[in-house]
């Protein structure tokens, strides 16, 4: 069975599409099938591996379209193999128009849901990079998904932004968009070095949401690999395979691969 993991924050610039990215490369080097969704118009994902969304075509953008003009979309077609030995659905700016045209569509929150059902059998994982919002387009990835994976900075504070994406998961299982969603887990990202700080952070998200969620044991450091690794369109596990950001990625991939099923 494929494991579908909607990778959301509504904040922006928290590491969803590191996370997204990193989480691919360490289970696909594990051996896991996996398909990366690109599900933001930004494109980030799509670059982070080295496509250029103003030009790579088709895309999730002509899946999305077609159904929404009432035809039969088919995501099949824009799966293309990466050098990271994930598959990717890309994205492309137009993406942004979809969100507007899903409204008065039928259906309109399952889209996504209705063509991942057509490939995700091929995959171990399918993992949804999402755009930092809680409109049509989250919606969707989030009806779409068995469980979201929630990257939170790690700072005073960070620990509430949280409170927002958890209430949606809420009323999206109360809706019965998906009344099994799940939250797959909390990410601490961007920690700094300071490790007593890390620690307090940590502690407050444990005590806000430890009851019933889980947080992982692996917490992700500041460090501009990352950057580089994105300017040089590949994973943090390409660009410096023995790095602490490497190694901690492919912890988190160890956790979720743990806890399939
Ligand atoms: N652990 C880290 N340390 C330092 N920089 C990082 C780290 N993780 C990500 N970054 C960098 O921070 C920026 C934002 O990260 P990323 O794009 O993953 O966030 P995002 O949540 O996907 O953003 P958006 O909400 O715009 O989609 C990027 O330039 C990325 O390279
Ligand atoms: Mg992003």
């Amino acid at each position: 069975m494929p494991k579908i993991i909607a990778v959301a924050m509504q904040k922006g610039g928290v590491g969803k599409t590191t996370t997204a990215v990193n989480v691919a490369a360490a289970l696909a080097e594990m051996g896991r099938r996996v398909l990366a969704v690109d599900f933001d118009p930004q494109g980030n994902l799509t670059q982070h591996v080295g496509f250029d969304p103003d030009r790579i075509s088709p895309t999730i953008y002509d899946a999305l379209k077609a159904e929404v003009d009432g035809g039969r979309g088919d995501l099949r077609g824009a799966i293309y193999e990466t050098n990271e030995g994930f598959h990717l659905v890309p994205s492309q700016p137009e993406l942004s128009l979809i969100e507007v045209a899903l409204i008065n569509t039928l259906s309109r929150e399952r889209v996504l849901a209705g063509l991942l059902g057509d490939v995700s059998a091929d995959y171990d994982y399918v993992l949804i990079d999402c755009n930092p919002s809680l409109g049509l387009l989250v919606i969707n990835a989030l009806t779409a998904a068995d469980s979201v994976l929630i990257p939170i900075q790690t700072e005073y504070l960070a620990a509430r932004g949280a409170l927002m994406i958890l209430s949606t998961i809420e009323t999206i299982r109360r809706k019965r968009l998906n009344p099994n969603l799940r939250v797959e887990g909390i990410l601490l990202t961007m920690a700094d070095t300071r490790a007593a700080l890390t620690r307090d952070v940590q502690t407050a998200v444990e005590q806000q949401y430890g009851d019933g969620i889980h947080i992982y044991n692996a917490v992700i450091r500041r460090s501009v690999r990352f950057a580089e690794s994105a300017a040089a369109g590949r994973s943090i596990l390409a660009h410096d395979p023995r790095g602490p950001g490497a190694n901690a990625y492919r912890a988190v991939a160890k956790e979720i691969d743990k806890g399939k099923n």
